[in-house]
């Protein structure tokens, strides 16, 4: 593996781009017909596809293939294969230029922008400047981008990415095409890992990949830089198991969180007590555990309280783990959650502060499950 998973799992075609289907249909038919547009603006959050769109729009305006054989153009891709494409690929494209508004917040880069927009492509069709971070540009700096974005030369097209679109002045949004780059659910997170690790031969346990997933909250790049950290460890010939995973995010399955759930709330102190000394003892990290434990049974609340809330978690929970809480959700009763969950939050709050995290949990399942 000698490059970066994130990097040489980055998708090549707009079709690959997964979990953002209205912005790959919208930009896939601007392709097709030829009308991208010369101002776009992606927000959202962090390893969702924002810069590798970016680059896809710049390699559909430059690609050679594209601008000889009007049938290819009319698929709506990049070929991958000409020198305009290879180019934006290395990031090495004389039309291509990414600015990072954060270093140095701008001010230089956009003064060069300013001048080097007028001058004509050095080989490709069009100027595409992809401008990162872009909420972190001075006042002066929006302002000199204003002015071009009110009249950009025709070989001209500027793309912004943020993760903070509230920061941007509505005089610069105004004048682009807005693009939303959601956070992803864990299940098309999963479905991409299982694609990396069979393509890098990695022996990885699906649990493992699951609780990789979950602790990528949403981005695919959190998750793949997570998988390529794991995969780097030498887990002997059984490959990686759920253990390791565990161990080496320092985050815990659902499947222990859910058991412990399910003791306390079946009063069990006996159990709990026992469970929560294993875990313990298996150096899990248990501030982390006991808040992945009270959004567990937050959301087991919720479902008791309303089943039809159950769309809502398929974005951080499996089909199993759905059923797993409803299940849990049914046979609970509504305020003994409340006072468990209030209870946990005490125990939490007092936890991160003590040499002995695990002495709080204790004296909280004791008093909440001894009554
Ligand atoms: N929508 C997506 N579909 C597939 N892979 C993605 C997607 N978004 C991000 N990735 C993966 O994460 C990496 C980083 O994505 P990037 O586009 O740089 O994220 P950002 O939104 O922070 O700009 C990519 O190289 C790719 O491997
Ligand atoms: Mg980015
Ligand atoms: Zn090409």
């Amino acid at each position: 593996m000698s490059q970066a998973l994130y990097r040489k799992y980055r998708p090549k075609k707009l079709e690959d781009v997964l979990g953002q289907d209205t912005n790959v249909e919208i930009l896939q038919n601007a392709a097709k017909s030829g009308h991208l547009g010369q101002a776009y603006i992606f927000y959202g959050a962090r390893g969702t596809g924002k810069t590798t769109t970016a680059r896809l729009i710049a390699k559909l305006l430059n690609c050679e293939k594209r601008r000889s054989d009007p049938a290819f153009a009319s698929l709506g891709e990049p070929c991958n294969e000409c020198r305009e494409c290879l180019a934006v690929d290395a990031q090495n494209s004389l039309d291509v230029v990414e600015i990072d508004a954060a270093s140095n917040r701008g001010i230089d880069e956009i003064r060069n922008l300013k001048d080097s927009i007028k001058t004509s492509p050095a080989s490709g069709a069009y100027k595409v400047y992809i401008i990162d971070e872009a909420h972190m540009l001075t006042g002066a700096a929006f302002n000199a981008l204003l002015k071009t974005l009110e009249e950009p030369p025709k070989h001209a097209v500027i793309i912004m990415a943020t993760t903070e679109f509230e920061k941007l002045p509505p005089t610069i949004t105004s004048r682009a095409q807005r693009f939303v780059f959601r956070k992803q659910t864990k299940a098309v997170i999963m479905e991409k890992l299982t694609t990396i690790a069979k393509a890098e031969k990695i022996v990885i346990d699906p649990a493992a990949l699951e609780l990789i997933a979950a602790a990528a909250e949403g981005s695919f790049r959190d998750a793949e830089a997570l998988l390529e950290q794991i995969s780097s460890v030498d887990t002997g010939p059984k490959g990686i198991t759920l253990d390791d995973a565990e161990r080496i995010t320092g985050r815990t399955g659902l499947r222990k969180v859910h058991a412990l759930a399910a003791l306390m709330l079946a009063k069990d102190l006996k159990g709990a007590l026992a469970n929560l000394s294993e875990l313990n003892d298996e150096g899990h990290n248990l501030v982390q555990f006991t808040k992945d434990l009270i959004h567990y049974l937050r959301k087991t609340l919720s479902l008791s309280v309303n089943p039809a809330l159950e769309a809502t978690f398929e974005k951080d929970l499996t089909h199993d783990e759905i059923a797993a809480v409803k299940k849990l959700a049914s046979g609970a009763d509504t305020a003994t959650l409340v006072k468990i969950i209030k209870a946990l939050i005490r125990a939490y709050a007092e936890m991160r502060y003590s040499p002995f995290a695990i002495v709080p949990l204790e004296v909280m399942l004791v008093e909440q499950l001894s009554a």
